[in-house]
């Protein structure tokens, strides 16, 4: 499994939230049964920020299972809510705030080694699809479609890396990085940027009916914190592809931070969310 940082995780968090395509929450708002609770789970949930968006969006009574390999993520989850203003009861494991009440059960599970669980109203994930095989996403698919779950995996990458103003060396960049994206993560060979498509494919193969929108990243020079590190991140994934390149790639970030520094310096970065209900 691919270890991740909660300070990155933390970084992202603001970002991936005004990123996320709410016109699909409200598509699954509608579709969703009226129960309560709602059952949800969270594949590859980290410290929660999965929930700590959606769960104030669909309302009412829920109860989630955050499922993630790294139980010291998942350790983290309640200090998290707390820190985002949720009120917390019964050891953590009972939520509430935001207009929500909101069971939780957190689980530490190998998702490239074990079954996929899917027995809820929701399978959700956010941040998880690129790092995944096109084998896995059948998989996903299918335990979806076995316990009529609705499917909602969002904020996977889909290649766009688009910066203002340009440099010389962007595309190269850009490419290098998508190849480093598919490499291994503990899935198998990772599908990367067509990760999106791939759901896509393989929901509708179930009868399921799919919805897209995008959800990009528009970082300008007031997240100088969030660029600086995808900023050293990419360089470190194209230098590992490129190795005889890495002198120039290491100019390039330079001349990046740079712009950085004197309050200059845009970049998109393109991800799409997918919507996937059960019967067409
Ligand atoms: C980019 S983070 C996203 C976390 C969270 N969903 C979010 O949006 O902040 C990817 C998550 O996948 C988890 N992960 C990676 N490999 C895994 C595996 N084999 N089984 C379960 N979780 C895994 C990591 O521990 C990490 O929490």
């Amino acid at each position: 499994m691919s270890t991740f940082d909660p300070a990155w995780l933390r970084l992202r968090e603001p970002a991936d939230s005004a990123a996320r395509a709410s016109v699909l929450e409200r598509l699954l708002k509608t579709a969703l049964p009226a129960r309560e609770p709602l059952s949800i789970i969270d594949l590859a949930a980290g410290t929660g920020s999965n929930l700590r968006y959606l769960a104030p969006r669909l309302g009412g009574s829920q109860a989630w299972r955050l499922v993630d390999a790294d139980a010291d993520l998942l350790a983290a989850v309640s200090d998290h809510l707390a820190a985002h203003g949720w009120e917390l009861a019964d050891d953590g494991r009972l939520a509430q705030g935001h207009g929500v009440r909101a069971r939780i059960a957190t689980e530490a599970r190998d998702l490239a080694r074990d079954a996929v669980p899917a027995d809820a109203d929701l399978v959700t994930a956010s941040a998880l699809l690129d790092l995944v095989s096109g084998a896995w996403i059948d998989r996903l698919a299918a335990a979806c479609a076995a316990s009529g779950a609705a499917a909602l995996l969002t904020l996977s990458v889909d290649g766009t890396l688009a910066w203002e103003p340009v440099a010389e060396l962007d595309g190269e960049v850009r490419a290098l990085v998508n190849r480093h994206q598919q490499r291994d993560k503990g899935f198998g060979p990772a599908l990367g940027p067509h990760a999106p498509q791939a759901a896509v494919a393989a929901f509708e193969r179930h009868g399921y009916g799919v919805e897209t929108a995008a959800s990009p990243w528009r970082l300008g020079p007031g997240d100088a914190q969030l660029q600086q590190h995808l900023h050293a991140g990419w360089a470190s994934a194209a230098s590992a592809v490129a190795p005889d390149r890495e002198a120039a790639i290491h100019d390039w970030l330079a001349h990046r931070m740079d712009l950085l520094a004197a309050g200059i310096g845009s970049v998109e970065v393109g991800h799409l969310d997918v919507l996937a209900l059960p019967g067409g």
